[in-house]
């Protein structure tokens, strides 16, 4: 089922918890010289139009990146990057979040299996980007080289399965490539189905929670983080 597009949420206040935290964790890891390996399972389009017909529908993006205050965390820098590259209503996924942040020996491999959304990341950033299933390819794929890396995991959670497939998943991820900075971003629902995955995932938990607002059913928004690196707290 891939029903689910991402330019509705781009922007909102899930996206700037995740996305400020992979920016900080990318911070973290780029301190070291040595070269390191990204890689998403889901990764989305990449870029999103705040102006676009599907981000003024749901208006998400005005309660996160609309609200978001300036401060010294690089997730800004990465942000600046990509609106200087592609304008001041643009916005980046994860993906040019993470881009804009690697270094020249850097790798960065994404999987999205939607062909529309596909199509649109390929065009969108110059990286190792495949059509195929996340868990699937992220398996094949690891443990890659460099080893030093990190993995995001950032399903869209429209089957309630997905929850036990990811933590099934991290298990498997670990086995092969056990030195992997490893993020799963998941909702908070009013009936905190995710609950059981956290458990079962055993990392460092972050979450927030979001003012209530009619019509929206998450309530906020959670990333576990496992191996994760020094100094993270800070950048959380
Ligand atoms: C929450 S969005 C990703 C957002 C992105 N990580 C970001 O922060 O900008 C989830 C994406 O997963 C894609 N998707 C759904 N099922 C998938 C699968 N089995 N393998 C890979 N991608 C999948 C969807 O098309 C969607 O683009």
């Amino acid at each position: 089922m891939l029903s689910y597009q991402h330019g509705y949420h781009a922007g909102g206040p899930a996206d700037i918890h995740k996305h400020r935290a992979l920016a900080g964790v990318l911070s973290l890891l780029t301190r070291k010289a040595r070269p390191l390996t990204y890689m998403e399972t889901h990764a989305g389009r990449g870029l999103y139009d705040l102006t676009d017909a599907m981000a003024s529908k749901t208006g998400e993006w005005r309660a996160g990146i609309g609200k978001a205050v300036r401060d010294d965390h690089p997730y800004w820098t990465a942000l600046d990057r990509v609106r200087a590259h592609f304008g001041a209503d643009a916005y980046p996924g994860s993906p040019l979040i993470a881009q804009a942040l690697l270094r020249a020996g850097d790798r960065c491999i994404l999987m999205e299996l939607h062909p529309a959304e596909h199509a649109a990341l390929a065009e969108a950033i110059d990286a190792e980007v495949h059509k195929r299933d996340g868990f699937e390819g992220a398996l094949a794929l690891s443990p890659p080289a460099p080893r030093r890396g990190l993995m995001l995991i950032d399903p869209s959670y429209e089957l309630k399965t997905e929850y036990a497939a990811t933590a099934d998943f991290v298990r498997a991820l670990l086995a092969k490539w056990p030195e992997a900075v490893v993020m799963v971003w998941y909702p908070i629902l009013p009936d905190r189905r995710h609950t059981a995955m956290v458990e079962a995932l055993g990392g460092q938990v972050h979450e927030t929670r979001f003012p209530p607002h009619k019509g929206r059913g998450m309530e906020g928004s959670g990333l576990v983080i496992l191996n994760a690196p020094h100094g993270v707290e800070k950048v959380l």
